[in-house]
Formats: C-alpha cells, structure tokens, sequence
C-alpha cells in the first residue's frame, strides 16, 4: 500500500496534515521524529512530510532542543515535503540558515508562487496562505532556490528538484489556504507518483482485524454516548467481537434535557447489540459537589466513568477491554508528547493511572468527519451521524463554577430552547455545535417592576470540519432573538442572553 509518512515535530496541525492526504484517498501516517531510520525506511514511504512544530530551531527561550530528524532521510530517494518549522528543518539539515525574524507572523497572507515548480502547477502567481511562524529560513542551502515569497518574507518556499525536496513556510494543511489541497495534490500525485486508492471501506477491513487478534474470544464492553464516535467504536467492535460485546450507557446526570431515554431508544430501535444503562447521577454530582477547577471535574468525571465500566465489567466477567470511541483531536488536546496540553479530554487525559481495565480505541488516529463517513459506510442513520458533537464531560464544562441541581436545571431548559430554535431555523446539521452555557456571574435586570440579580445564558454556535479550528456562526438576528426571549421568559434564574463571538483558536469551543 502506498505510504506517505508524515514525520511529526509536535505541531497542532500533525495529524491534519496526514488527514489531508488520506483525504486525497493515499494513506498516512503520523510518525515521531526520533523513529530510527530503518523503521521509516521499512515503511517504504512514497512520500515524505515533515510537519510544523511549537519548537524554534534558532533557539527556544527554555533551552529546549529542537527537535530534529535523521539527516539520511534524504539519502532514501523520496520526495520530501517540509511546512513551517520542517522547511526551516530541512534548510538547516542541508547547510542553510535559519534565523527569528523577532515577531510572529500569524494569519493570512498574499504568497507569491513560481508556478513554473511542481509543487504550484494550476496554481496563479498570487494566492492566499495561512502563516504561522517565528523564525525563517535566511539562507538557502545549497542547489535550492526560492519558490515562493511574500513581501515580509522573501523565502516562503524552498526547492531542489534533483533531491526532489521542497519546503514551504505556509500550512497548506488548514482551510485557510484555499489552494493548499491542489499543492497537496501535486505532490502525491506528480511529485511521489501515488494513485486515489484509500478507502474507508479498507479502514473498517483492517481496524475490524486488529481489534479480533487483539480482543482474541474475551468479552468486551463498550463506553457508549449516543454519539457518532462511540457509536461507530461499538459498531466496528461488533463486527469483529459479536455478542462478546455489551455497550454500557452511564447516564452521568450531566446530560442534557430528554437525553438518555432518547439515546436508549435511538440505540435499541437500530442495533441488535447488548446494551446496559447505568444512573449514575448520584455518584458523579457527590464527586464534583464544591469542585470548580475545570482540570479538576474533568478528571473526576474521567476516573469516575471508569470506575463504573470496571463495576459493570465485573458484572458480565471476563472482560479485558473497553472500548472507546475517542478521536485524534482529544488525543491531540489532552497534549501529545510534544504538542501543548490544551485540556484533559475526558476519555484520554482525565484516565485514572491504576485502570484494572485496558482500552481499544479504533478511532485514536481518525477525525470527526472520517468517522462520520466511516458511520454512513456502516449503515448508520443520519440521525446517529449528523448529531452535533457532545463532550464526554458533558454539561459539568458548560457551568463554570459550581454544579449544583438548580444550575444543572437551568442550563438544561436554556439548552434545550437553544437546539430547538436550532432545529427550526433548519441550522442544525448546517453548523458543527449550538449550545448553551452557563457562567458563574449574575446581572442586574428588571422583570416587571422588580429588580433581578441572575444568571446570563451565553449562547455558542460554531462551524468546524474537526474540532481544532472553529468559526463562531453568523446566526441570524431573528433566531437570535428567539432565543433570548425564550430562555429569558422560560428559565427562571437568568435575565440576559449573550452570544459568544469568538473562534477557534485563539479561543476553544467549549468554555472549560
Ligand atoms: P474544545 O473545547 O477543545 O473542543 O475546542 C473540541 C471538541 O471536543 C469536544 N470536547 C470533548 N469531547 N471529551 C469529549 O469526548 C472531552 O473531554 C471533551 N472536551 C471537549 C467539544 O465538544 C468539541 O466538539
């Protein structure tokens, strides 16, 4: 099978980069950089990227080093691709500088191509890029020359056709390059000679065959939320496992308004899998009772979830495994060896170290929106693949501060009024999240002719294609305006509705 190694320096967008290509229906893969030579080689890549990172090769203020590669890499034949700091790694390993150019340049810009080099071709001269960057490369190494520039840069983009090596300082990787997918493009299918071969049909084969040698005859159980990443997780494990599988439920009193009847009879309608529903309200509120540090709850709510898949595992005996339908962007976020700890996701970082329990995660290297695809491979409902994404943690990171019944309720029924108007307005399936939050403030309002001191309703609606960048949605005044006057007259407790305007980054999408 083709192979297009994507060597990770520890960047946010890794992971993205390889999904790119797999996009482009050639498979990927992330690997670390200190993997020994010998190991990338018996990979037998086509191709090979190296990714950005948080690291600066011109020196980082905590006397980290940066992290480098085997320079025979390019000594094995193959196209190399190196974006931000793995353009200025590649100058740097090949006897070129690298220099801080004292600021950072961060956002989008107008890049000026040699569209003449095969990395451009169909490209214009002129496009927009997303940069993101401290240091650049200020000298080229030798037989290189530029391919791409812009006015405060005059080396954004590098090449040496005779080592078929090329270096770009912009991400082609985000969306907000609208032609990095054509640069993409080019080098698999120009530059590394790959064809459109990859499947989610041969990643369902093959994940199907890893869990059966791994689980061999036991008994397995299954976190299940009612989401389209847990659900594909036990759909995938029943097709290898059968009845060995039992999903388990845990109503955790932190979901919202209507939500565990609605995913009980959503699940036992359309799966004839064991299913198991456990209440556990009690046990997660007294844990969390006082508890407002966001870290804190989310691994209360990590350990304690395991606690009762260890309980009920006791129950069916034999059991060896759990599986789970984390996805690489909470792997990414609760921080990866050299990516930055954003938050502790439930499911990953907030897991008690003394697990009695090991786990199978047959979507740890997949995005939101290749599950989905995987979901719709599987004969999934669109009801099941289109719901909106919902935390692990869930409401218990949408009430900042303490979580107490009477401010569970109140974000419930605020909740509930932000999704229906949602669903009216025909928004729903169109934006990634709509939801509501709840902070720890109060306002003064008047209702009547009294005076109210309570609760804002925040209200965040956001685009995404996976979760690491987001756009907050431009809703419309009129829907906007139905909410607030629906939560401000249904829900007793608040007296003002706000609406959250930022993106992702430099804010996340959660507010905890
Ligand atoms: P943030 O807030 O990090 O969220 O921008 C990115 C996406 O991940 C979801 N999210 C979680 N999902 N466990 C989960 O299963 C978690 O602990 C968790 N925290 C955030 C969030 O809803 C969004 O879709």
């Amino acid at each position: 099978m083709e192979n297009i190694i994507v060597i990770d320096f520890g960047g946010q967008y890794s992971q993205l980069i390889a999904r790119r290509v797999r996009e482009l229906r050639v498979y990927s893969e992330l690997v670390p950089y200190d993997m020994p030579i010998e190991k990338i080689k018996e990979k037998n890549p086509s191709g090979i990227i190296f990714s950005g990172s948080p690291s600066s090769i011109s020196g980082n203020a905590d006397g980290r080093k940066p992290p480098v590669v085997d320079s025979r890499i390019f000594e094995l034949g193959v196209p190399v691709l190196g974006i931000c700091y793995g353009m200025q790694l590649i100058a740097y390993l090949l006897g070129g500088k690298v220099s801080g150019t004292g600021e950072n340049e961060y956002g989008k810009t107008h890049i000026n191509l040699s569209t003449d080099n095969a990395l451009f071709t169909g490209l214009k001269s002129s496009e927009i890029c997303w940069m993101s960057h401290r240091d650049c490369v200020s000298e080229l190494p030798e037989g290189f020359k530029v391919i791409a520039s812009t006015p405060s840069l005059p080396i954004a983009g590098i090449a040496h056709p005779g080592r078929r090596a090329y270096g770009i300082q912009f991400h082609p990787e985000v969306l907000h390059t609208p032609s990095g997918m054509d640069i993409l493009r080019n080098l698999l299918f120009d530059i590394c000679g790959c064809s459109p071969t990859w499947t989610m049909v041969s990643i369902i084969e093959s994940q199907v065959k890893v869990i059966s040698e791994t689980v061999m005859g036991g008994n397995v159980i299954c976190a299940l939320s009612g989401g389209v990443d847990s659900t594909v997780a036990a759909l995938l494990v029943h097709k290898a496992v059968g009845k060995k599988l039992t999903c388990i439920f845990v109503d955790h009193g932190l979901l919202r308004y209507g939500e565990d009847e609605q995913v009980e009879t959503t699940f036992r309608k359309n799966f004839k899998i064991n299913l198991v529903h456990v209440k556990a309200k009690e046990r997660f509120l007294s844990k969390l009772e006082g508890v407002t540090d966001p870290e804190k709850k989310r691994k209360i709510i990590g350990s304690e979830f395991i606690r009762v898949f260890e309980d009920e595992a006791k129950k069916i005996k034999d059991v060896e495994y759990l599986v789970q339908g984390t996805l690489y962007s909470d792997v990414i976020e609760s921080g990866t060896r050299d990516a930055a700890k954003i938050k502790s996701h439930h499911n990953v970082g907030g897991l008690p170290e003394d697990m009695d329990i090991k786990l199978i995660e047959p979507l740890r290297m997949l995005f939101k929106d290749e599950v989905r695809k995987i979901g719709i491979e599987l004969g999934l409902s669109e009801e099941i693949v289109r719901r909106q994404p919902f935390p692990g943690p869930g409401l218990a990171i949408r009430i900042i501060g303490d979580i107490t019944d009477e401010r569970l309720d109140i974000l419930k029924a605020a909740d509930r009024i932000v999704i229906e108007e949602i669903k009216k307005a025909g928004l729903y399936e169109k934006i990634w999240q709509s939801f509501a939050v709840l902070p720890a403030i109060k306002s003064v309002g008047v209702m009547g002719d009294e005076r109210t001191y309570s609760y804002p309703i925040v209200i965040r609606a956001v685009t995404s294609e996976d979760a690491m960048t987001a756009d907050w949605v431009r809703l419309p005044y009129d829907v906007m305006e139905r909410m607030s006057s629906r939560i401000i007259n249904e829900v007793e407790g608040v007296n003002r509705v706000v609406y959250d305007i930022s993106s992702k980054p430099p804010s996340t999408i959660e507010w905890e």
